[in-house]
């Protein structure tokens, strides 16, 4: 895919978003070395100074569940040669506790936006989020060049990207973690505490609490 480095910007899924306005060519991906507004799920922010790698990959218009796969299993692929790193569902990439990526997928009506970060060199981290993230560097105390990660991580993305759906569900099945207790926070502002005992292919979840449709779900607390 057509790749676009860039400096600095708001959020590199905004970039996306004004290329495919622009009539850019997809599927492509855009790469900035720092963010200004970087996103994470939410509504909350994400962090974005020089040393991490973020990245918008844009596909024409798949299943958010797919994107959402495709953007988890690629970022673990890429890290868990480095060192061992877990999913913890549905698409947080984690050293222990401690969060290293993570993944923001948005849809617009012809096309796919996955947005990737990946924290690789930076030194330290604001004191807001400094208990709950983590880097490549400072788990591993290796500088990598922001650039190598970023060539293993569109390889594997375009390699995803071309399986089947039961296929990248088994491979992601297979490393997903669901353990720990959760709150789900629903639709309609209830809130379930439980346990993940299973997903099945569309994500829908079994646990301590009984079934729950992921379309139903806004998003998963975890609690330590
Ligand atoms: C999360 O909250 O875990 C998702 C974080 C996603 C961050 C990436 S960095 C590249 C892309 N641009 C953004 O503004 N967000 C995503």
């Amino acid at each position: 895919m057509d790749r676009y480095y860039i400096k600095i910007c708001n959020s590199t899924n905004d970039t996306a978003k004004f290329f495919i306005e622009s009539g850019v060519e997809i599927p492509f991906v855009v790469i900035s070395e720092e963010q200004t507004r970087g996103r994470g799920q939410q509504g909350r922010k994400w962090i974005s100074q020089k040393g991490g790698l973020y990245s918008s990959f844009v596909l024409k218009r798949i299943d958010s569940k797919r994107a959402l796969i495709i953007g988890a299993l690629a970022a673990y692929k890429t890290l868990i040669s480095f060192l061992p790193v877990k999913i913890r569902f549905p698409n947080d990439i984690l050293v222990g506790k401690r969060k290293i990526g993570g993944v923001l997928v948005e849809q617009t009506s012809g096309a796919t936006i996955i947005g990737i970060g990946i924290n690789v060199n930076q030194e330290a981290f604001p004191e807001e989020i400094k208990g709950i993230a983590t880097s490549l560097f400072l788990e591993t105390g290796a500088k990598k060049p922001v650039s190598e990660i970023a060539d293993i991580l569109i390889c594997e993305v375009e390699d995803l990207e071309r399986l089947d759906y039961e296929k990248i569900f088994q491979e992601y099945y297979k490393v997903v973690s669901l353990r720990g207790k959760c709150f789900l926070h629903l639709r309609g502002g209830r809130e379930v505490a439980c346990e993940i005992k299973d997903i099945d292919e569309e994500l829908d979840l079994d646990t301590t609490a009984g079934f729950f449709n992921f379309n139903d779900i806004v998003w998963i607390e975890w609690i330590y």
